[in-house]
């Protein structure tokens, strides 16, 4: 199959040249249904499913360097051999749509894969890869073992900035099979080789004055001259807001300064790098991302009451916001 860098390319110098909001948003809405008709013309000229699927090493937490596997990235197509499929299809449309299929679990206007890129499959994106295999632990922020609901609920506590799911209930449960699809069988004391999160240099000091200029040049077409994102005419999320009341509260990873920008170096702005998966940052140095990422985690959000909770073993992190 066919990627698309024509159309990646086309939204990145249209971007460049600083066009409208409408144009754009049909411009990336066109990239997506190229998409669309790219993989459905690869139904008629069947090719194996695997060939252009990334691969990644297996790891175990002994031996970093123990070669013990290659884990595929499972292509969605392939849900349908599951004998869950209902399942883990539901938790996939509620990973994508949370905001219009939970409005009383979610306060921001936000999906939970406006930060879990691609649907979580993307290294340095904050993949789900992982998740399953990497819960129950013991968080620091918490300072007591979470299991794989709690830490799904702490996004829509504070990323999300809405109320827990309860734990038993389908929607939690169909997240969570899609998770564990996304596994595929890795064996719980295994792991996929790859990051959550890039590096940024955590001794940078961040200057918010460049970090503003940095948001309208590079960020501001998107994400709206005052943060506050931008949705369609029914009011669904196109470009999720970076803050004010719709955005995610001071409780949130994405609040702190060099989380987030260990977030935009890797994954914003979209659309600029014309190969790989939807989603690859990687234009900005690390001061320009820690400058942006300081500007913006530090305009107005909500406040987060559970706050008052959170390391209570101490070792609380420099950029936390309380
Ligand atoms: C504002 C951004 C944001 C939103 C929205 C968000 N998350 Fe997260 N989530 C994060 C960050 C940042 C992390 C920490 C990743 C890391 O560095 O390990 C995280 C971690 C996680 C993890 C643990 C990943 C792992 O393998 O350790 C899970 C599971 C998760 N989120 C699920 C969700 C779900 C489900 C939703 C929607 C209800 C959601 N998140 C919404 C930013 C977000
Ligand atoms: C071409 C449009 C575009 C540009 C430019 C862009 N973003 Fe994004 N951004 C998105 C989209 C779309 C998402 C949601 C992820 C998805 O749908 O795959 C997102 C998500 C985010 C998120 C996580 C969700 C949230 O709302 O907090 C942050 C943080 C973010 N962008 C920061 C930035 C920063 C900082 C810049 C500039 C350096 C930037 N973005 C430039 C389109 C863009």
């Amino acid at each position: 199959m066919k990627k698309s860098p024509l159309n990646l390319l086309t939204v990145a110098s249209v971007i460049s040249q600083k066009t409208t909001m409408n144009q754009l948003t049909s411009i990336i809405l066109t990239a997506s249904v190229v998409g669309v008709a790219a993989i459905s013309s690869g139904c008629s000229q069947p090719e194996p499913a695997e060939q252009n699927a990334p691969e990644y090493g297996l790891v175990t937490a002994d031996d970093a360097n123990e070669d013990i596997g290659t884990y595929v990235l499972p292509q969605d197509t392939s849900i349908l051999d599951e004998p869950n499929a209902d399942e883990i299809f539901y938790g996939k449309r509620l990973l994508n749509e949370t905001k219009r299929l939970l409005p009383e679990h979610v306060g921001a206007q936000m999906n939970c894969n406006s930060c879990h890129i691609s649907q979580g499959k993307v290294p340095l994106g904050d993949p789900y890869i992982n998740s399953y295999n990497t819960y129950p632990r013991v968080m620091p922020r918490s300072g007591k073992e979470i299991d794989l609901t709690k830490r799904i609920n702490g996004c829509f506590q504070r990323s999300m900035n809405g109320k827990p799911l309860n734990p038993e209930s389908s929607e939690m449960l169909a997240m969570i099979a899609y998770m564990k699809w996304l596994s595929q069988n890795t064996p719980k004391e295994q792991k996929v080789d790859i990051q959550n999160a890039g590096k940024v240099d955590e001794s940078l000091t961040p200057n918010p004055t460049r970090g503003e200029q940095i948001y309208k040049a590079q960020c501001e077409t998107c994400h709206g001259d005052n943060g506050e994102g931008i949705k369609d005419s029914r009011g669904d999320i196109v470009f999720p807001p970076l803050w004010g009341d719709e955005s995610f509260n001071i409780g949130a990873g994405m609040a702190r300064t060099y989380k987030a920008a260990a977030f935009v170096k890797y994954n914003m702005p979209m659309g600029i790098q014309t190969k790989g998966l939807w989603g690859h940052g990687n234009v900005l140095s690390d001061q320009d991302a820690v400058d942006v990422a300081h500007f913006f985690t530090h305009q107005p959000r909500p406040d987060f009451a559970g706050k008052v909770n959170d390391w209570p073993n101490g070792k609380k992190p420099k950029d936390a916001r309380y």
